[in-house]
């Protein structure tokens, strides 16, 4: 079927609740974007597909949750690119709205604030970023809302797909969908890589051949970690650590080792003692101009 494009949130009302109708649907499946699709999120788009009778994705540059202004203009905007991905992934409705949709009054007085667990990693290098993100998730929860289904066959399930890659906002999502009883399941979908080990981003493509060439060191290091967790060795983070900084167009910001739900870092665990348990690997570097991110689940 040909996906549906709508803008605003009146015809998103409509057009999902016609589309539950019809297909006698009882699960919808929200799949919040910023567009520049690329594999990653039909990754995402696949999973709520396969879950969900109904399934919307929503195309939003938040402007919130920039910090600068020029980084928001530079985002990179590939509506029709993405309507033909969506749609080939089997994606019902896409929904991108103007600012003035989202916004009517302007930019929120009240707003989602991310606490402690916004403040660091990711947080701490982009102050703001992770308040502006939680409260236009929390906005684009609420539109995509089942409406109320199928008679006799209850309410239907809702639920929403979020990147692995983006690590810490998949724990705050998690976070406020629980502080705040949300209705709707959170489903975490993991990292896209290319056939080198590079964790897809719209951000790659700002890197030179140099660049992507050197950048393969993140997933490298958190290979190894990978690797020594599941053989149950000591982790050896400072080696991982070392291997990155001998990359010179590699800026690392942070690499560590934390508990997957709150992001405290585990420091017993990184060096001399054998890995037991579950965590995440976490890393961050400028690679020339372009800042990214990475993780990996560690396991035994
Ligand atoms: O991960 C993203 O693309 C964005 O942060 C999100 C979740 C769509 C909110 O703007």
């Amino acid at each position: 079927m040909p996906i549906k494009l709508v803008t605003t949130v009146a015809e998103l009302h409509t057009e999902s609740a016609r589309l539950l109708t019809a297909k006698a649907g009882t699960s919808q499946g929200l799949v919040p974007t910023m567009g520049a699709l690329h594999e990653g999120h039909a990754a995402l788009a696949r999973a709520a597909v396969g879950q969900n009778d109904v399934v919307v994705a929503t195309v939003f540059v938040n402007p919130l949750q920039f910090g600068d202004a020029v980084d928001l203009d530079r985002y990179p905007r590939t509506l029709d690119a993405d309507l033909a991905l969506l749609e080939a992934e089997g994606v019902d409705l896409a929904f991108a709205p103007s600012v003035e949709e989202v916004y009517p009054g302007g930019e929120p007085l009240v707003r989602i604030t991310s606490g402690r667990l916004g403040e660091k990693w990711e947080g701490a290098s982009r102050p703001g970023h992770f308040d502006g993100a939680l409260t236009v998730v929390a906005k684009l929860l609420h539109y995509g809302l089942p409406a109320a289904g199928v008679a006799g066959a209850g309410l239907p399930a809702y639920r929403a797909y979020f990147g692995q890659k983006d690590a810490q906002q998949l724990a705050l999502v998690r976070r406020m969908v629980a502080d705040l009883n949300f209705p709707v399941e959170i489903v975490g979908v993991p990292t896209v890589r290319s056939a080198d080990g590079l964790a897809l981003s719209s951000r790659n493509r700002f890197l030179s051949d140099d660049e992507r060439e050197a950048a393969l060191v993140l997933s490298r290091a958190l290979h190894l970690l990978e690797e020594r967790a599941a053989a149950r060795e000591p982790l050896d983070l400072d080696s991982a650590v070392a291997l990155v900084e001998s990359q010179p167009l590699v800026a690392l910001d942070y690499f560590d080792v934390v508990d997957p739900a709150t992001l405290e870092p585990l420091a017993e665990n990184c060096r001399e003692t054998p890995f037991r348990g579950e965590a995440l690997a976490l890393i961050a570097a400028k690679v020339g101009p372009v800042r990214l991110i990475d993780n990996v689940p560690l396991s035994s």
